[in-house]
């Protein structure tokens, strides 16, 4: 049966919410994905920020193995070892003391959502049900990270949404500070925003938004759903600017491609969470988690956070010599392997002439195309990808 045969067979059962590329992915090995019709491509969205270590893993292959001749399922009715070895991993290497562990960012979202309100009632009485997001944010589709997503091309067709939640301007300090009450229970921000177009945090900004949230005992979340796990050169994105928050949102390139999401909070948050009051059947399976620990044991010990920091800024800089030939492209920004390139025009045909040349790319928003290759990139694979890049932009 042909590509297109196949692709037929899946636009009759599954429902319409993709715009899918007409392609089918059949392997993938290292940077690479090969579809049905044995076309190579070098992979730079790896599943969207989600592949860490590539494909075909030796690692993560043999690990994933041996838990599913273990256990891969036992819900948390019951302890499991590799959950414990997980979390404790996260927190050893973060700020934070207690995790609940999920199956995606939306999830993380929602648990984090639902930890504020728990807080800010506890803490500051009935009517502390605020919650602050950012303008251009994105946050995932269930109905409270939808609300909470400050942008209203996705809360097209779904309201009333939930209540409770408003949008600041993303790096007006002033701007956001109006906004804050004493209902005011938690400020929810990605430090890059991704969906949004790749749009780092200010420095400054964020200290403000930290000071202000100690001050008045509102619980500061970030999302870093897209940003964190090595992503941007850090184990977390909030590193780069000397800001702990109280929470925080992760999924994507945790599980490396096997589902799992996870929020983090300090004791003194966490703690608002009684027996009860927040599940998941899957959340932190066994099998789930022993891709996570994988996942960051490999960041670990093949020093990828080093690798993402020199291969990241190699990707800046080739891409700063690009905007210099193409007078399309208006801006670079980004950390590390989550890059974006804002360009004048619309980005989509540029993404399809590169995928025809063997190179998958994505756009972040209409205008600006991002670069989330997989953690284990290397220069030749972004000479080759640049390569490419340049071609089809040369015909602009
Ligand atoms: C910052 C951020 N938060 C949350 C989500 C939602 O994650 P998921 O698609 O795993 O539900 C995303 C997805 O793009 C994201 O980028």
């Amino acid at each position: 049966m042909s590509q297109t045969e196949w692709i037929q067979r899946g636009k009759n059962v599954i429902m319409h919410t993709y715009n899918s590329f007409p392609v089918i992915l059949k392997n993938g090995d290292g940077m690479y994905v090969w579809d049905e019709n044995g076309k190579k491509y070098l992979d730079f969205v790896s599943g969207i920020a989600v592949n860490s270590l590539g494909y075909k893993h030796r690692t993560y292959i043999d690990q994933l193995t041996k838990q599913i001749e273990k256990l891969t399922h036992c819900s948390n009715l019951y302890w499991n070892m590799s959950n414990i070895e997980l979390a404790e991993l996260l927190i050893e290497n973060s700020g934070f003391d207690k995790v609940f562990f999920c199956n995606s960012g939306t999830e993380a979202v929602e648990a984090a959502l639902k930890l504020s309100r728990k807080y800010g009632k506890l803490v500051h009485g009935r009517e502390c049900i605020q919650i602050i997001t950012m303008k251009q944010s994105f946050h995932g589709r269930t109905f409270g990270a939808i609300t909470a997503t400050g942008q209203e091309k996705y809360h097209k067709g779904l309201s009333p949404m939930l209540p409770g939640i408003s949008y600041a301007p993303f790096n007006d300090f002033a701007g956001l500070k109006q906004m804050v009450t004493e209902k005011t229970c938690a400020i929810m921000l990605e430090p890059i925003q991704g969906e949004g177009g790749i749009r780092p945090v200010e420095k400054e900004f964020l200290q403000n938004v930290r000071n202000l949230c100690t001050e008045k005992n509102i619980i500061l979340i970030f999302d870093e759903v897209q940003s964190g796990i090595g992503r941007t050169g850090k184990l977390f994105a909030y590193e780069y600017y000397d800001v702990q928050p109280d929470v925080i949102t992760l999924a994507k390139g945790l599980g490396g491609g096997f589902p799992i999401g996870a929020m983090m909070a300090v004791e003194r948050v966490a703690k608002a969470f009684l027996p009860g009051d927040h599940a998941s059947t899957f959340g932190g399976n066994p099998l789930a988690s022993t891709a996570a620990k994988t996942v960051l044991t490999e960041i670990f010990e093949q020093n990828l956070l080093s690798n993402v920091t020199e291969q990241g800024n190699y990707l800046k800089e080739r891409l700063l010599q690009l905007q210099e030939i193409s007078k399309e492209i208006i801006d670079i920004r980004g950390v590390g392997l989550m890059l974006g390139m804002e360009m004048t025009i619309q980005v989509a045909p540029i993404i399809q002439k590169c995928m025809e040349r063997g190179l998958l790319l994505i756009s972040a928003g209409s205008h600006v195309i991002r670069f989330v290759p997989p953690l284990i990139c290397q220069k030749d694979d972004i000479d080759a990808a640049i390569l490419i890049l340049q071609d089809v932009l040369g015909e602009e």
